[in-house]
């Protein structure tokens, strides 16, 4: 068994504790400060690294555990076409694994097989039916075509299970500003793609204004704002005409704030 710990709300969480014995050996999950008083000098496991005590796997103090090898740090991209917000973890040797429907149908994440445990998660599930810029259509949908929003909460509810079952050490969710807090929440913060275009190959592709939501336990990525504040563009994406991509184009993560969110979690 791995250790699994997480990092809520930027605190390292204690909860439920421990390890048990496996092979004769401790295998850290979450500790409380009282059991950790009673482990910190036993031999441990820590993401399969054997460490003589637990306090020389966590000195004390050390609000994080020994990051495992880029190699081995699996990153699950859920609902992921373009690759954009991915790739600067594809650049750095992470193990990347992208899931996309539209790519491969064995690639959907309602019946895909996932690891035990990863590193981390990154997860972009459909907004169609949550996002306001539909709203108006929500109460004509419900009548005609109610099946559409439950398709739709069954993919988020995926994600949350993935991540519920592979202990990520953070994870965050994407959705544009809409009604998903309905199902899961309010979300943490809110983000427009101008805000990190001066990271971006052209700062002015990514200098639009897209309301954009994140949920999850990450670390908050810093802010590089372009100039012109709201944006050369500002609401280009909802000016796109009609044509089969333009759903696509719309959804594809800015790679400024992909590159931010690299940056913070790493
Ligand atoms: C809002 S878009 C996210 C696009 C992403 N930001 C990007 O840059 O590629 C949602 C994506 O979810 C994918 N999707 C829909 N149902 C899926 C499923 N069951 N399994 C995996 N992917 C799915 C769609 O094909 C679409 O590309």
């Amino acid at each position: 068994m791995a250790n699994q710990y997480s990092n809520l709300d930027g605190k390292l969480i204690f909860t439920a504790y421990f390890g048990g014995v496996s092979q004769g050996r401790i295998v850290l999950m979450h500790v409380s400060e009282r059991e950790w008083e009673r482990v910190k000098s036993e031999p441990v496991v820590c993401d399969g690294y054997e460490y003589p005590s637990a306090e020389s796997a966590r000195p004390s103090g050390q609000r994080r555990w020994p990051l495992p090898p880029v190699e081995s740090r699996i990153i699950l991209s859920l609902c992921d076409l373009t690759g954009t917000w991915s790739q600067p973890y594809v650049d750095a040797g992470y193990d990347v694994r992208r899931y996309d429907i539209q790519r491969d149908p064995a690639e959907n994440i309602l019946t895909a097989e996932f690891p035990g445990k990863v590193y981390g998660i990154i997860a972009q599930p459909p907004c169609t039916q949550f996002a306001v810029s539909g709203a108006r259509w929500w109460a004509q949908k419900a009548a005609t075509q109610p099946e559409l929003l439950v398709e739709a909460v069954a993919l988020v509810e995926a994600c949350m299970r993935i991540i519920e079952d592979t202990q990520p050490e953070w994870w965050v969710l994407e959705n544009p500003v809409g009604r998903l807090r309905d199902w899961i929440g309010p979300c943490r913060e809110t983000f427009q793609p101008w805000e990190f275009a001066m990271l971006a190959d052209d700062p002015d592709v990514d200098s639009y204004t897209k309301r954009t939501c994140l949920w999850g336990t990450y670390t908050s990525p810093e802010r590089a704002p372009h100039p012109l504040a709201d944006g050369v563009h500002k609401g280009k994406m909802h000016m796109l005409p009609p044509s089969k991509e333009r759903a696509n184009l719309r959804s594809q993560t800015p790679q400024g704030f992909a590159r931010a969110f690299f940056k913070a979690n790493q």
